[in-house]
């Protein structure tokens, strides 16, 4: 069956125009067979109005939490917010319950993902086993399954002789390392960054604990041929050091989180679980630093480090709440509306960051419209105005301190392979 979109403009990646163009796809091989105007009749058409075609968007970081903790996620609501987000792929934390450390637990995952039906699935499965820092898991196995990368994210590897082990095993076998760092002698449990720390009397935790960890990792990395991959880099030594390090040649990637990139600690109020995320909100000098490394590329991607919790968990404020916030369903509307609308960012980087660049990080098909390639795309609507409402978000998890934000954009459809995954189903006038 052969599938049209009509009416649409498409980005061009490299040089930010939009072109009237249509989409022919065939359906059953889930391929892009044409794109061009005055394209053959189809069996079905999209009729869209001028709306932008984009590359369907990738994230590298989420949180799905099933197995174990599906009141806050399952794969199917998690991947279904992340279709609503525009994302056609999503790379998964392995810290779930129990964690993703064995062939047979990233393979159930995958699986699981298939049967969802909407963003596909791809596992990060564990550096260690149980994420305990003690023992390595099986890489070459975990590979097999379907792992596109390894990480102990939620915290960090903190034995630097295991982390050099990991790093040569895994410069092997080609695949990623992905870290969470945090150094936990210097961590040493702080909740925020030190200026909220002092205001609020909380221990704090600053971005020596993380830059530490990161450039402990990228001397490992130098020396054993890795690629290793900086998770959420939050803080200014360190964006300063991925800098240096990929002046060096060292084969480092990093991304960032939209909540690093638009909240610094300023915003944090004490008895709002919702703004405790690790690692924290910081400095205002630290944000910048995250637009500088995002806009000259020593930030490859925007990912979003989306981390479901109920409203009784963040209910808890600063002290006892979960780390962690959502952010798939809003992450393109928002981040088109702060940097692109508001600051004159073009809009082929933040593309860029979140379609192409995700999928060569990991390794993904994807990441381009191009005839032959696959059928992953996302429409998007960028004169829309509208504001974020956690309520009409398909993630059980509506732990967002960017509720009420208003924001330019919003995703009308999401395809996978040719089929519709997402669709918007409000009024189609802004
Ligand atoms: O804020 C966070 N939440 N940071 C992490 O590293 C883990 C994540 C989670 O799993 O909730
Ligand atoms: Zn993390």
């Amino acid at each position: 069956m052969k599938r049209k979109l009509s009416g649409g403009q498409l980005l061009d990646l490299i040089d930010g125009s939009l072109t009237p163009c249509e989409v022919l796809i065939d359906t059953v091989q889930g391929t892009v067979l044409a794109l061009g105007t005055d394209l053959p009749e189809a069996d079905e058409t999209i009729f869209l109005h001028g709306e932008w075609l984009l590359p369907g968007l990738i994230d590298l970081h989420v949180h799905l939490r099933e197995p174990g903790q599906t009141h806050k996620e399952t794969i199917a609501s998690g991947t279904l917010a992340a279709a609503a987000g525009g994302f056609t792929q999503v790379a998964c934390m392995p810290n779930t319950i129990p964690p993703l450390d064995t062939p047979q637990r990233v393979r159930d995952v995958v699986q699981r993902g298939k049967a969802a039906g909407a963003a596909q699935v791809r596992p990060i499965a564990c550096i260690t086993r149980d994420q305990q820092g003690q023992e390595l898991t099986d890489f070459a196995g975990l590979k097999e399954a379907g792992a596109v990368a390894i990480s102990d994210d939620g915290k960090g590897v903190q034995d630097g002789g295991l982390m050099r082990e990991a790093l040569v095993i895994a410069a092997s076998l080609n695949l990623p390392v992905a870290i969470h760092a945090e150094d936990a002698s210097i961590a040493r449990g702080g909740l925020m960054n030190p200026g909220a720390a002092a205001k609020f009397q909380v221990p704090p935790l600053s971005a020596s604990a993380e830059a530490a960890m990161v450039a402990r990792d990228l001397l490992l990395a130098e020396e054993t041929g890795a690629h290793l991959h900086v998770c959420h880099v939050s803080a200014e030594p360190t964006v300063a050091l991925i800098r240096f390090a990929k002046a060096r040649g060292v084969q480092v990637t990093a991304e960032v989180t939209p909540h690093h990139l638009l909240l610094s600690e300023e915003a944090v109020r004490l008895d709002d679980g919702v703004f405790k995320v690790n690692p924290p909100l910081r400095s205002e000098r630290d944000r910048m630093a995250c637009w500088e490394g995002l806009l000259d590329g020593t930030l490859d991607v925007v990912a979003t480090d989306h981390a479901p919790h109920t409203r009784d968990e963040k209910a808890q404020g600063i002290w006892k709440s979960p780390f962690g916030m959502v952010g798939s369903e809003f992450v393109l509307p928002l981040l088109y509306t702060h940097l692109v609308v508001l600051h004159q960012w073009p809009l082929q980087r933040l593309m860029h960051a979140m379609s192409l660049r995700p999928a060569q990080v990991f390794g993904l098909h994807g990441g381009v419209l191009r005839v032959g390639g696959p059928a992953d795309l996302t429409v998007f609507d960028g004169s829309f105005k509208t504001y974020i409402d956690p309520k009409k978000m398909h993630s059980k998890g509506q732990n967002t301190p960017f509720a009420g934000w208003p924001v330019n954009g919003r995703v009308r459809l999401t395809l996978v392979a040719g089929q519709v995954i997402y669709r918007e189903t409000e009024g189609t006038t802004s």
